[in-house]
């Protein structure tokens, strides 16, 4: 029997409203992720996320670690923003760097790290690539070692250590151990208790070291300790791996920062170093970084640095230049490096005076705790000893924003903030 035209368009609606929905209902069944789970926003940065959907205009981000300005701004500094301009107005090609990065920039962040008259750099015993920032470099580290050290596949952290670093070497198929680092009743480093744990460490294991400024707790070892650190590990034969994010903004002094580092190498520890540019030059998007590894002899830092080449290639290809070349403008011209050591030594200036008014802050609020690790701590970082209820409170009460563990990036801490803030921290903490 013939249908109406009208019946006919009616009739194949209804089929391609079916079809549709059967379509839409064996998607969903069928989905190839739907056994995919939501996973928990990053400690760090989720916390900058949450920040953002804040509308309290008193709101306060000490979550993650960036530096800001007095007014609670993002900083460029001016030597970088001078490189900057003088880059482009040399009309650069945008040609790849190659797989290891740029050369002049990777030697000059082995410099600012070992120093000109290091052996290191007059004998050629370093093998350095850029990385993508300090998480980069660490990365391209943790798959070299795990690929060529001979050893335990055990990585030893400080407890506690820098989030990110667990599930990083983690995916880089190392078992995470740690070392007493943190000493709560002290607020301060627990010597004895590393050095107990560093003698347990199997030999072949690889040992994280924090260079300086370290993150979360603001805890650095004083010299001493380090020598005696060194002492130890060079005796256990464990392999010592720097992780130095933070160079100049501990003491406001990059030679001064990179003591341990230095001190390793006179001591005759061949090590791995991971360097981020993120902090002390504010090159937090452009991610520059560097890795190196320290070889007995040059011939040997040529076949390290191949194998660095086949893991990079296949992980990102080659690094981008932009940031790079700006690192290593300011690192090489005379001027500018100048300049640029003034400035870094300003945040890191900045960054101590607040931690004093914090400190007497909460004095006058009235709190009779002792808040001297406050200001005896350095670097970004200042673990306050919250509790995870007080955090909460000071976030729910407060709209300031930090990481579950008590931490504050003092870097995020400005004259605008830095009373409320003592005022919060007193509330949530009497
Ligand atoms: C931090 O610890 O806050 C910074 O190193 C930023 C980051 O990537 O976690």
């Amino acid at each position: 029997m013939a249908l109406s035209s009208r019946t006919q368009i009616l009739f194949s609606n209804i089929l391609k409203f079916s079809s549709c929905s059967q379509l839409a209902a064996s998607n969903r069944s069928s989905s190839w992720w739907s056994h995919v789970e939501m996973g928990p926003p990053d400690a760090i940065l989720g916390i900058t996320e949450a920040y953002k959907k804040d509308t309290n205009p008193k709101k306060v981000n000490l979550g993650a670690g960036a530096y800001r300005d007095d007014n609670g701004k993002p900083y460029v500094l001016p030597s970088v923003k001078a490189a900057e301009q003088r880059l482009l107005s040399e009309n650069l090609d945008k040609e790849y760097a190659g797989i290891a990065g740029i050369a002049d920039f990777c030697n000059a962040a082995a410099k600012l790290a070992f120093k000109e008259d290091s052996v290191v750099i007059k004998d050629h015993l370093n093998a350095t690539v850029q990385g993508i920032s300090g998480t980069g470099s660490l990365y391209i580290g943790a798959a070299f070692l795990s690929e060529f050290l001979k050893g335990t596949k055990e990585v030893y952290m400080p407890n506690p250590t820098w989030g990110n670093h667990i599930p990083l070497f983690r995916r880089c198929g190392f078992a995470i151990k740690q070392y007493r680092y943190y000493d709560s009743k002290t607020c301060g480093f627990d010597f004895n208790g590393a050095l107990q744990d560093i003698a347990k460490i199997p030999e072949n294991s690889v040992i994280l070291l924090h260079a300086c400024a370290h993150n979360p707790t603001g805890v650095d070892p004083k010299h001493e300790q380090w020598k005696e650190m060194s002492k130890i590990i060079k005796a256990r034969k464990i392999f010592p791996f720097f992780d130095m994010a933070y160079q100049g903004f501990a003491s406001g002094d990059c030679d001064k920062d990179a003591q341990a580092v230095r001190m390793f190498i006179e001591d005759g520890h061949r090590i791995a170093l991971a360097q981020s540019f993120a902090k002390n030059m504010g090159l937090y998007g452009e991610r520059v970084g560097a890795f190196t590894v320290v070889c007995d002899s040059k011939d040997e830092a040529q076949r390290v640095m191949s194998q660095l080449k086949i893991i990079i290639r296949p992980t990102y290809s080659n690094p981008p230049v932009h940031g790079a070349r700006i690192a290593s403008l300011v690192l090489t011209d005379p001027k500018l490096n100048k300049q640029w050591l003034q400035e870094v030594k300003g945040m890191a200036d900045r960054i101590i005076g607040m931690r004093t008014r914090l400190h007497d802050g909460l004095k006058k609020e009235g709190s009779t705790r002792n808040w001297q690790h406050i200001t005896d701590q350095i670097g970004m970082f200042c673990f306050t000893g919250l509790t995870q209820d007080q955090v909460e409170k000071l976030t729910k009460e407060f709209s300031i924003y930090l990481t579950k563990d008590g931490r504050i990036s003092v870097a995020g801490v400005s004259s605008g903030n830095v009373d409320y803030l003592a005022h919060a921290m007193h509330q949530v903490t009497k």
